[in-house]
């Protein structure tokens, strides 16, 4: 069924942009003028892949390069965005070919994993992607705020010169946050340049005698973009202490009068509705990404891991697409780090009960620390025995991981 498929790239030309750009509009519901500057800007540095039958354009997709944070380090990570296939070619594998050829062409430049955010869990189940972290929606009423006062620290209008500490700050706190991302001049762009409009920015800062110090910040834009009441839609927003935290609350509650609520996306462990006084705000499970192990060994080596006593992990590994992931590793993890090396050699039962078996998809949830190695087991997608599972959420817990970020 598939066998006419041809994936080429980056050699798509305008008319091959144009085209996909009528299947981009049909699938996600923008117009065809918006998905065509969208595919032009990103074909320009190489991130376009069309799948094409008989030479036509069939479907295609966008990656971006980026990293994501896991364990306090930043690994290596290419997104995925726009899969989109023409409605006359749908359920004949092109959506499948074209994503394992794009894999494989991750896996070559040594890209440690990927992620999207997934129309269906299926599709990318099948090609190693496992469901590996949640994006909640926070909404808040603003009548249930009250007035917010405070004065240790003071809010101005986000200039052009702040953008660089702006970007070191939102990169400090996503350290710490399993799954947030390392972001590059693609979702910048999207934060500074969303599609709704302009977006309004604000720095906090406390006045110190070295001068103004950074302790907060927020994006936002009014929905819809005329008319009262609006809602204030907060596409970034980050502070670090809890006067910050305050301030921008207090921003938001003078809006009161002509605005009806608040919202913005985080994780379950949101700091800012954990500031909330009173109840009131819902936080609603937006959606689930999923994570793809494209290169087992920059996966593992890259990411960070808890600063505990040295330990050695053995798994045997299942993945039918990328087939050097599969096999019998070894992760040695030492002062937060660990390193991968191949298990050789014949298997006994004594090495066969030091392994955890499970498939790449299970690996990525228990990598990202999304599903715990006990519940795996449960559902009988891991096979190890108690103390390797006891081992296996020592060096995989941390805080459940999130992904504010949309793209
Ligand atoms: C979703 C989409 C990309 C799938 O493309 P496709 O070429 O039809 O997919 P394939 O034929 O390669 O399907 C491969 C597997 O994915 C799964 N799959 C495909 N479409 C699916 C759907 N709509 N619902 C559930 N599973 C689906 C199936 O398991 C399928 O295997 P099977 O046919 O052996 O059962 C396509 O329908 C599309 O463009 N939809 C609109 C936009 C969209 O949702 N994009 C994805 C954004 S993440």
């Amino acid at each position: 069924m598939t066998s006419d498929i041809v994936i080429t790239n980056p050699d798509a030309t305008s008319q091959d942009l144009e085209r996909l750009a009528r299947f981009e509009s049909q699938a996600f519901n923008y117009s065809a003028e918006a998905s065509l500057e969208w595919l032009r800007a990103q074909h320009e540095w190489g991130g376009v892949r069309v799948a094409r039958r008989g030479g036509r354009v069939v479907g295609g997709l966008v990656r971006i390069p980026m990293a994501q944070f896991f364990g306090g380090r930043a690994v290596s990570m290419d997104g995925v965005a726009g899969v989109a296939i023409s409605p006359t070619e749908r359920g004949r594998g092109v959506a499948k070919q074209l994503m394992g050829t794009t894999l494989k062409e991750m896996r070559r430049r040594r890209v440690a994993v990927s992620t999207l955010y997934p129309s269906t869990y299926q599709l990318y189940g099948s090609l190693g992607y496992g469901r590996a972290g949640a994006r909640y929606r926070m909404s808040l009423p603003l009548a249930r705020l009250g007035r917010v006062k405070t004065s240790a620290v003071e809010i101005r209008e986000m200039e052009p010169k702040d953008e660089r500490a702006v970007e070191r700050f939102y990169r400090r706190r996503a350290l710490s946050h399993n799954g947030w991302l390392d972001r590059g001049g693609y979702i910048w762009a999207r934060v500074r340049n969303p599609r709704g409009g302009t977006p309004f920015g604000y720095v906090v800062e406390r006045p110190t005698p070295k001068g103004p110090q950074l302790e907060g910040y927020v994006y936002y834009l009014h929905h819809p973009s005329n008319g009262l009441p609006y809602e204030l839609q907060m596409h970034d927003v980050q502070f670090a202490t809890p006067e910050a935290g305050q301030r921008l609350l207090a921003l938001m509650s003078d809006y009161a009068t002509v605005a009806d609520r608040a919202c913005w996306y985080g994780g379950a462990d949101d700091a800012l509705l954990h500031s909330l006084l009173e109840q009131g705000a819902r936080q609603e499970l937006s959606e689930l990404w999923m994570l793809r192990i494209v290169h087992l060994e920059a996966a593992l080596e890259e990411r960070g891991y808890p600063r505990g006593p040295d330990l050695s992990l053995e798994f045997e590994v299942r993945d039918g697409l990328l087939r050097a992931n599969s096999g019998r590793w070894r992760l040695v993890i030492g002062r937060g780090r660990g390193t991968v090396e191949r298990v050789r050699g014949p298997r006994s039962s004594a090495a066969s009960a030091r392994s955890a078996k499970l498939d790449i998809c299970d690996l990525a949830s228990l990598y990202s620390g999304h599903i715990r190695a006990r519940t795996l087991a449960e559902l009988g997608r891991l096979d190890a025995r108690p103390s390797v599972v006891d081992s296996l959420e020592a060096v995989f817990c941390g805080p459940a991981p999130s992904l504010p970020d949309y793209f």
